[in-house]
């Protein structure tokens, strides 16, 4: 299952990934691939990788020769053809093979990497960095007991990218505050019109908020509540298997749909 994890600028996205990634790769019958999908690269920093490695940013032309595109068409080609199933990661495909840093025995990392040099002078939007996301993930074929963390960008940018049409299931990481909610409902809209799934998750609880009502907030009550806790002890919150267990009931309902997603969204359905 693909997990995108969204919401709110600092809300604790990447912490929250970071966790979920090692909880999942905690089990050994499962395979995790945890995707930093941010330029700050605090997944992969949390993750403990310091080291440069070969980056997504870089890859385009790669997914795109892998995809059988030439590396003058445009990307968007690659899922106008029924290519499902040509990223795996058992085995890892080449592609993936390439891009990914091997953490453990069933856990690996891509990471998109810092601006490239096409950013840099300005011949490429810095979304560039995440193209290949939109080609990987509509084409990535998963057994039940793989699953895929990606840590997004800040806010609902990242949302009409069309990377959040590749996921299975989105999690809106939001904290209990007005201006939190606010963008977290603002999430939810953009994914309720490209009718990508989404859980609601709070972060950072606090007795204070203990009166907010969230389904009042969010229109839907979150699926986990973590405390504001400055320990970062939430690999160990009984939440977070509460939040797995969540996830996996709602497999059944959710896999199967990217690639028909992304491709209505690319618009190359033929
Ligand atoms: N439950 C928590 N309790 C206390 N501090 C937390 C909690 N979750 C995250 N933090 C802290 O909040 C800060 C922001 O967290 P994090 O980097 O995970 O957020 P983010 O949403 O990924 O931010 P960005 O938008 O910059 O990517 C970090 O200092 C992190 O350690
Ligand atoms: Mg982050």
């Amino acid at each position: 299952m693909i997990i995108g994890i969204l919401g709110k600028g600092g809300s604790g996205k990447s912490t929250i990934s970071t966790h979920l990634a090692k909880c999942l790769a905690s089990k050994k019958e499962n395979k995790v691939l945890a995707i930093d999908a941010d330029h700050n690269m605090d997944l992969t920093f949390n993750l403990g990788v310091e080291e440069s490695f070969n980056y997504l940013g870089s890859s385009l032309e790669d997914v795109k020769r892998k995809s059988g595109l030439s590396v003058n068409q445009d990307y968007r080609e690659a899922l106008s053809f029924n290519n499902q199933g040509l990223f795996t990661l058992s085995p890892q495909d080449s592609f993936t093979q390439k891009y990914t840093k091997h953490l453990a025995e069933n856990f690996f990392l891509m990471t998109a990497g810092p601006q490239t040099n096409d950013v840099l002078l300005d011949k490429a939007c810095s979304h560039a960095l995440f193209t290949s996301l939109k080609v990987y993930l509509p084409l990535l074929s998963l057994q039940k007991h793989e699953w895929v963390v990606i840590d997004e960008k800040a806010g609902a940018d990242g949302v009409s990218t069309g990377i959040p049409t590749g996921f299975d299931i989105a999690l809106i990481v939001s904290e209990p505050t007005i201006h939190g909610m606010k963008t977290a409902r603002q999430i939810s809209e953009l994914l309720d019109y490209y009718d990508v799934p989404y859980e609601f998750v709070i972060n950072k609880m606090m007795e204070q908020y203990s009166s907010v009502n969230f389904e009042d907030s969010l229109g839907k009550n979150p699926v986990a509540v973590f405390d504001f806790d400055q320990k970062f002890t939430l690999f160990n919150d009984s939440n977070m298997d509460i939040l797995i267990r969540h996830l996996e009931q709602r497999y059944d309902s959710v896999v199967g749909q990217r690639f028909s997603r992304s491709q209505k969204k690319f618009n190359t359905k033929k």
